[in-house]
C-alpha cells in the first residue's frame, strides 16, 4: 500500500533509511557483530575469483560490490551483464564462485547463466529481495535484502539494500581472512542511514534542481570518477527509465574521447564528487564541458564542496558514498518524470521483472 504517497517510487525512496537499519539488525549476531552464514563464508573463502552476474540496476550495484569485495575481502571480482555472459563467457578461474544479484530473483537473463554454471558444477549465491524466488531456490545460498516489496518499476531501495548487503558480505569475508577493517561497519552504515534521512528531507531542493536542469531538455549526462562513475550510470538509468530523457553516464576521463562532441549550449551535465582523490579531476571535467556550453549540476560531498555546487551531501565513509550519492539522483529523476507528466511507477515499455530472455 502506498498510503499517503502519490507514487510507490517516492515511498520506496523514503523507506531507504529504515531498510538500512533493518539490514544492520538482520545481519548482526547477539554480540552486535556483523555475521554471514558459515557455508557462505566457506564458499567465498574457497574461491579464487568471484563472478558477479546481474542486469540493470542490480548490475550497477555489482560494479560497486566488486570494489567492496576486492578492497575489504581481497578476492578478485569480475562483474558481468547476464544477457552477455552466455555468449561471451570469460575464461573462468580454477575455483570460481558466482554471485547473482537480482531484486526480483526472477530475471530470465540471470537465470539462464545460473542454469549454465550449475551444469558446469560451480557454486552460486543469490542476493535477492524475494525469498523463495527462482534464483534463490536454484542457487546454493541466498542473502536476503530485507527491503520489503518493491513495487515501482524503477528500482531504488533494492539498489541501496544490495550495496549494504554486499558491503557486509565483503567485510565479514575479509575479517574471516584476517583483513580487519579500520572502521566499524555497523557504525558507518548507521551514519549512512542518518544521512539518507537528511537527503529524503530535502525533496524541495531536488524538485528545484529537476526543474532547473531537466524540465525541457532532450538529453542529460552524468559524470563521475571511480565509485561516482558507477553511481552516475545508475542515475542515468533512473532518469531515462521514468522521464524518457536520453541520459548517459560516463567516466569523467572518458568524455574527451568522444562524448564531449554531444555537449551543446544548455546540455545538463550532472557531476558527482564524493571521492577526495578525484575531486580535482572531476571538477576539471566540469570546466571542459562548461567551456562547450553545458549547464553543470555538481553534487558533492561535505568537505569536498566548492562554491556554486548545486547540492552538498552529508559526509559518510568514502567507500560507502554510493549508498547516499544515489538518493539525490533518484529524487531528481522522480521529479523530472513528474514535471514531464510521465507515469512514474509504470513507465512505458517496461515491466517490473523481465522474465523473458
Ligand atoms: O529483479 P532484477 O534486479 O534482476 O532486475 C534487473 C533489472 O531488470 C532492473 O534492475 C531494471 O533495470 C530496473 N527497472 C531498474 O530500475
Amino acid at each position: 500500500e502506498k498510503g499517503t504517497y502519490p507514487h510507490y517510487m517516492l515511498k520506496e525512496i523514503d523507506e531507504q533509511p529504515p531498510v538500512m537499519r533493518k539490514i544492520i539488525q538482520r545481519y548482526q549476531d547477539d554480540q552486535g557483530e556483523l555475521t554471514i552464514d558459515q557455508p557462505i563464508l566457506d564458499a567465498m573463502n574457497a574461491s579464487d575469483r568471484i563472478y558477479i552476474i546481474a542486469a540493470g540496476t542490480s548490475y550497477h550495484a555489482g560494479l560497486v560490490g566488486k570494489q567492496f569485495i576486492e578492497k575489504m575481502a581481497k578476492i578478485p571480482v569480475e562483474v558481468h551483464i547476464s544477457s552477455e555472459f552466455v555468449y561471451n563467457m570469460p575464461m573462468l578461474s580454477e575455483k570460481p564462485l558466482f554471485i547473482f544479484i537480482s531484486q526480483s530473483g526472477e530475471t530470465a537473463d540471470s537465470r539462464a547463466v545460473l542454469v549454465e554454471v550449475k551444469e558446469m558444477g560451480h557454486k552460486a549465491i543469490t542476493i535477492t529481495n524475494v525469498p523463495g524466488s527462482t534464483l534463490s531456490r536454484e542457487a546454493n545460498y541466498t542473502l536476503l535484502l530485507h527491503a520489503g516489496p518493491e513495487i515501482a518499476v524503477a528500482s531504488t531501495k533494492a539498489y541501496t539494500a544490495q550495496l549494504a548487503v554486499l558491503s557486509i558480505l565483503a567485510a565479514v569475508t575479509g575479517k574471516s581472512r584476517g583483513h580487519e577493517l579500520n572502521f566499524n561497519l555497523v557504525q558507518e552504515l548507521g551514519i549512512v542511514a542518518n544521512a539518507m534521512e537528511v537527503l529524503c528531507d530535502e525533496k524541495e531542493e531536488f524538485e528545484r534542481i529537476a526543474r532547473e536542469f531537466l524540465s525541457t531538455t532532450r538529453n542529460a549526462f552524468f559524470i563521475g570518477r571511480s565509485l561516482d562513475f558507477y553511481v552516475g550510470l545508475e542515475g542515468a538509468l533512473k532518469l531515462k527509465e521514468i522521464s524518457y530523457i536520453q541520459a548517459e553516464g560516463f567516466a569523467g576521463g572518458e568524455l574527451k574521447h568522444g562524448t564531449i562532441a554531444l555537449i551543446e549550449e544548455g546540455t545538463p551535465v550532472i557531476a558527482l564528487s564524493t571521492q577526495e582523490y578525484v575531486n580535482l579531476s572531476i571538477r576539471g571535467n566540469v570546466k571542459e564541458v562548461v567551456a562547450r556550453g553545458a549547464n553543470p549540476c555538481i553534487i558533492s560531498m561535505e568537505g569536498l564542496n566548492s562554491e556554486g555546487d548545486s547540492f552538498v551531501i552529508p559526509e559518510v565513509n568514502p567507500i560507502l558514498t554510493p549508498l547516499i550519492a544515489v538518493i539525490p539522483l533518484q529524487l531528481i529523476s522522480y521529479y523530472a518524470a513528474l514535471h514531464r507528466d510521465c507515469d512514474v511507477d509504470k513507465p512505458r515499455n517496461l515491466a517490473k521483472s523481465v522474465t523473458v530472455e
